[in-house]
């Protein structure tokens, strides 16, 4: 699914209250079905502000986002929830694993809210668990993970909702160089085969080497 960004913009207030501080100032990129783009920049830099005005979660104070023709800035934050649901995969910074379930069932949850079958959620988490070669953990405990194997599932639960596109906040940051380069390699390589469009967050060099566009946020714009 192509997504396109026209100029967005996004302040925050300070603690005091009393200096917005201008986070985004613009931000315009197409992105077309299929391809991916690397998204850099300093801490603080807005990336993950920018990853969650794209997927819905927050909302820009100016501009635009449109997937395919699809112009989701105009949609209600209920159809908002609906289509992310439908079309979106997010990978997020914190992982955002649920405590309370094991590895296969924090994969297996989203695909039930899409609407699968307990088998078909079964049969497509297994088969994402297997391209982070986490099929041995499918029964652990989330919380006997270590920071890297909740980070592999985090991704696993993306790539098994199937969508049109992946946004990953930093997916490799907990990974050290061999399991990064091969977990970006898998979820490059389903991306391209499923015509999936990928934003990722990332500093890694070796990462951003392998996805089509890189772009940087320096003072809120795109360099
Ligand atoms: N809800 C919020 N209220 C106020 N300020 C916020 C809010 N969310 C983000 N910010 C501020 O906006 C700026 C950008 O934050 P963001 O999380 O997007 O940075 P980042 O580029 O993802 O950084 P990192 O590399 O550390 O993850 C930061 O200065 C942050 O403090
Ligand atoms: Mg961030």
């Amino acid at each position: 699914m192509k997504i396109t960004c026209n100029n967005i913009c996004k302040s925050f207030q300070n603690n005091s209250m009393t200096l917005n501080r201008d986070v985004l100032r613009g931000i315009s990129f197409d992105l077309e079905s299929g391809d991916s783009l690397s998204i850099s920049g300093p801490s603080g830099a807005g990336k993950s502000t920018l990853l969650n005005i794209i997927s819905g979660l927050d909302d820009p104070d100016r501009g635009d986002i449109y997937f395919d023709n699809l112009c989701f800035s105009n949609l209600k934050t209920n159809e908002k929830t609906k289509f992310r649901l439908q079309n979106i995969s997010l990978v997020f910074q914190s992982f955002n694993l649920l405590k309370d379930f094991n590895v296969l069932e924090n994969i297996m949850l989203p695909l039930s809210y899409k609407g699968l079958s307990k088998k078909d959620s079964e049969k497509h988490a297994l088969s994402a668990l297997d391209n982070v070669d986490l099929s041995n953990f499918k029964l652990s405990s989330v919380t006997t993970l270590s920071g890297g194997e909740a980070q592999r599932v985090g991704i696993a639960r993306a790539l098994a909702m199937n969508t049109k596109i992946i946004l990953a906040d930093e997916p490799t940051g907990n990974l050290d160089k061999d399991t990064s380069n091969s977990i970006v390699n898998s979820l490059v390589d389903v991306c391209k085969m499923n015509k999936v469009s990928l934003v990722v967050v990332s500093h890694d060099d070796s990462v951003l080497s392998k996805l089509n566009i890189n772009k940087k946020i320096i003072d809120g714009k795109f360099i």
